[in-house]
């Protein structure tokens, strides 16, 4: 492992925009370069030595403006490597944090300006009154069937990313030394869960094997030179207090370039997914079970494992197309003329960006675009499961995203497209589209749309293969805000 230390940071050139890159989180965005990440999630025991020991914290966190050092410096060690066969990683971590409404409740801290009604509700009753998630009990006294340190109150938590386990665990070590260890400490671990992102070529694939985050909404102002695809988005609709807040105008000056933070701790049931895709295999002239299997998995996501989207490239993959940013994301689901031909109203990625569905009637997504941020945990599926066709070791995704309002965001795309079966709707067409096969929830788990050659066919899903089992909704605050609010004084 090299350990060059880092060349001194070059002053970061202003951001276009206006946005003040030192006094936003990193992860927020551009993303914490990553490849594992700590999610350190805790309860405040000792709200006044919490604030002091804050202080002593905030140096350790990242901004925007350090994590595009951060980048500049890994793309000059590649170069220096001279992209040998496994050149070295440079080590290098990144610390975020953010509260949930029950953290800043225990600081003492107002945080109603925040208006977000997910966001002050909490995440554990909300997945009962509109995620979907299964549980006993209702309303307030909803108790998701989570895993335990969830159904507790959460404070807050710490994001820890890195190259490698050494460095990520030495950061770690270094914030719990600061907050104080055992019964002098001022907070008490609830959870550390740790993400990798998978080996080798399947690095940035996801545990079901597409390729993940390739459709983050480009930001006007940061983003200098977005690729071909949907609109670039106003940075409002993810930083608040910006021009696309729909609240801007509202916001206490504190909350001015934080955002929310929505977590989901989702397990995948992969050798269940590919057996449901093995069973079902589409048929065609020539075609194998295995192509089968995979145009169908290609048609509940919306993309092949390589990214090539089905709008595009229907009945074969496309790695040209993958590999080309200006065409893997330049796509619009033209509604009036292909109907689900081409894609499932339900697939994966129309249901959580329906793109030209919408907009063709005049309707912004503006507000309803996120950014996210994940990261898989858990093993690489074994022999032993792939020959049961079941699921022994927990794995999945560590599922974040960013966004200026949840209840436009996050929520309102599980909720309202995901969990929704006639969305999105067409007078046109007498199919109803079914749930989002990948991630809706609901009674009645069904789609249309999976069969090209007859789009009105129903296809049953007799199992769900993301079980969520934990999360929380958070606000990332502002470098400012962190000094003048949260820590205390000097
Ligand atoms: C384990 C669960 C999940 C898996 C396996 C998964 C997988 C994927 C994949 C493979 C893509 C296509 C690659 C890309 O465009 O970046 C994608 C896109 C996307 N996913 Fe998920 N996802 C999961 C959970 C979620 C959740 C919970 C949400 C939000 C409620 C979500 C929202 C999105 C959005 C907004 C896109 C981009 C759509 C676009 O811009 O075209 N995903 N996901």
């Amino acid at each position: 492992m090299s350990r060059s230390p880092l060349p001194a940071p070059a002053p970061a050139p202003p951001a276009p925009s206006g946005l003040n890159l030192k006094n936003i989180q990193g992860d927020i965005l551009s993303g914490l370069p990553k490849k594992t990440e700590t999610w350190y999630f805790f309860q405040i025991s000792n709200p006044t030595k919490f604030r002091k020991d804050f202080r002593n914290f905030i140096p350790l966190v990242k901004s925007a403006d350090g994590v595009l050092e951060d980048r500049k410096a890994i793309d000059k060690h590649k170069r220096q490597q001279g992209g040998g066969w496994k050149p070295h990683l440079i080590p290098i971590a990144g610390v975020n944090v953010s509260f949930s409404h029950f953290g800043f409740q225990k600081l003492g801290i107002d945080d109603a300006k925040l208006i977000d009604t997910a966001f002050l509700t909490g995440q554990r009753i909300d997945a009962g009154a509109n995620l979907g998630d299964k549980g006993t009990g209702t309303g307030p006294n909803f108790v998701p069937d989570w895993e335990e340190p969830f159904k507790q109150e959460i404070h807050g938590v710490f994001i820890i990313a890195g190259e490698s386990h050494p460095t990520v665990d030495k950061k770690i070590q270094h914030i719990e030394q600061i907050f104080g260890l055992g019964n002098a400490s001022s907070i008490k671990k609830l959870i550390a869960i740790r993400g990798d992102v998978r080996p080798g070529a399947l690095s940035a694939h996801e545990h079901f094997g597409y390729l993940d985050g390739i459709s983050n909404p480009s930001i006007i102002g940061f983003d200098t030179n977005p690729p071909l695809g949907p609109a670039p988005i106003r940075a409002g609709a993810i930083i608040l207090g910006h021009d696309g807040d729909l609240n801007k105008d509202n916001r206490a000056p504190w909350m001015v370039d934080g955002s929310f933070l929505a977590f989901r701790w989702l397990f995948q049931k992969v050798p269940e997914f590919d057996d449901f895709l093995n069973r079902n295999a589409l048929q065609g002239p020539g075609m194998t079970r295995q192509q089968g299997a995979d145009l169908l998995g290609a048609r509940l996501v919306g993309r092949w494992k390589s990214g090539a989207p089905i709008d595009i490239t229907p009945f074969d993959d496309d790695l040209e197309i993958a590999a080309d940013p200006n065409r893997i994301n330049n796509f619009h689901f033209t509604a009036e003329t292909n109907f689900q031909k081409l894609c499932p109203f339900a697939a994966h990625v129309r249901k959580t960006l329906p793109r030209a569905d919408l907009e063709f009637r005049g309707i912004s997504l503006e507000k309803n675009r996120i950014v996210r941020r994940g990261i898989q945990f858990g093993p690489e599926v074994t022999k032993q499961e792939k020959v049961a066709k079941k699921t022994f070791h927990g794995r999945g995704l560590l599922f974040a995203c960013y966004q200026s309002s949840l209840t436009d965001g996050f929520q309102f795309i599980q909720q309202s497209w995901a969990n929704n079966p006639t969305f999105p709707p067409f007078e046109t067409t007498p199919e109803t589209p079914g749930l989002d096969p990948i991630i809706g929830q609901g009674p009645n788990r069904e789609l249309s749309g999976y069969d090209p050659n007859d789009p009105s066919k129903v296809l049953k899903l007799d199992d769900l293969w993301v079980v969520p089992r934990g999360g929380e909704y958070f606000f990332s605050p502002s470098i400012k805000a962190m000094k003048d609010l949260i820590a205390a004084p000097t």
